[in-house]
């Protein structure tokens, strides 16, 4: 009950900044239309609840960490309207709704994308809640797993593979690339909005929770693209094998994949436990995370 209410907290706060976003009048309208259609179609907010919550762990408030959550949302949104065009995986539905490429057309969701990336970074180096040292901090962190050694370098091991056979290592990398990297960042964020300075243990900690949680976020993401329906999704199922990328589901089997999941989540926890005061939440978000059925 008292997670499901900090998640609640942490959301509406999160949502509530995002709803703000990008409703200046001008000739470009339409580019801001499809930019708020994409990143107010609901969604879990996971790393801005992250960023959120990892700068309470450490100085007890969430709001010196608003900019840097609703920033790297706004980057992971543009990664999924990129991840559904049809030169990638050419899916037509995202969080319940038409993608960005089939309501707007393509070089507008392509725009819309480049705009959200532009966006958060924007969003960073100008936050007012934390001091210009924290901002240029962020800018890196965000820069360093949103590029080409982080969540690009995994899309680019994502599509270049389609049709190949990989190992698991190999596909421990591309899902640490291309969907830790930003989770953790999400992580990072946080510790470096708080005021109070992280000791290198917290910091350490905060790094392998995140790899942990990332790396089963991702078997889970592949789980439901198996077992789950699109109705509950809001996203179409069978896309992985549809364009023949080898998954944790497709190489392990989903009873595996369960083990593999709860195996990596029991770690995340332990990663918290002892390095923050309060790991409640962090330990709920990790357990929340790998029973997900969106
Ligand atoms: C989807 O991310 C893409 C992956 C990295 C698996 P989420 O599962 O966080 O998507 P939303 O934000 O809730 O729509
Ligand atoms: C995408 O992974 C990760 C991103 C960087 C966007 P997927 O292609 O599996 O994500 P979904 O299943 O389309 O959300
Ligand atoms: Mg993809
Ligand atoms: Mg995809
Ligand atoms: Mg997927």
């Amino acid at each position: 009950m008292e997670f499901d209410r900090e998640y609640r907290e942490a959301l509406d706060l999160a949502e509530g900044e995002l709803k703000g976003c990008f409703r200046e009048d001008g000739p470009q309208r339409e580019l801001l239309d499809a930019m708020r259609y994409s990143l107010l179609a609901g969604g879990k907010r996971v790393r801005p609840v992250l960023a959120l919550k990892f700068c309470q762990a450490l100085c007890g408030e969430m709001e010196p960490a608003l900019d840097y959550a609703c920033g790297v949302e706004m980057l992971h949104t543009y990664s999924l309207i990129h991840d559904d065009l049809p030169c990638m995986d050419d899916d037509g539905l995202r969080r319940g709704k038409p993608t960005c490429h089939v309501r707007y057309g393509e070089w507008l969701a392509l725009l819309a994308g480049d705009a959200l990336q532009a966006a958060a970074f924007e969003r960073l180096a100008g936050s007012k809640r934390t001091s210009s040292a924290a901002n240029g901090r962020a800018c890196a962190i965000l820069a360093r797993a949103a590029g080409c050694a982080g969540m690009c370098a995994g899309q680019y091991l994502d599509i270049v593979n389609e049709g190949r056979e990989l190992d698991g290592e190999a596909l421990d990398q591309i899902h640490g690339w291309k969907t830790s990297a930003l989770l953790e960042a999400a992580c990072l964020l946080g510790l470096t909005a708080s005021p109070v300075e992280p000791s290198p243990q917290q910091w350490a900690a905060a790094e392998r929770y995140a790899r942990r949680l990332g790396l089963a976020f991702q078997i889970r993401d592949d789980m439901l693209d198996v077992e789950s329906t699109e109705e509950e999704l809001g996203k179409p199922i069978g896309s992985d094998a549809e364009n023949g990328k080898t998954t944790f589901a497709a190489l392990y089997g989903l009873d595996k994949c369960r083990e593999l999941v709860e195996t990596l989540t029991e770690e995340a926890k332990q990663s918290v436990r002892g390095a923050f005061p309060r790991p409640a939440f962090l330990c709920g978000l990790a357990d929340l995370m790998a029973q997900r059925k969106n």
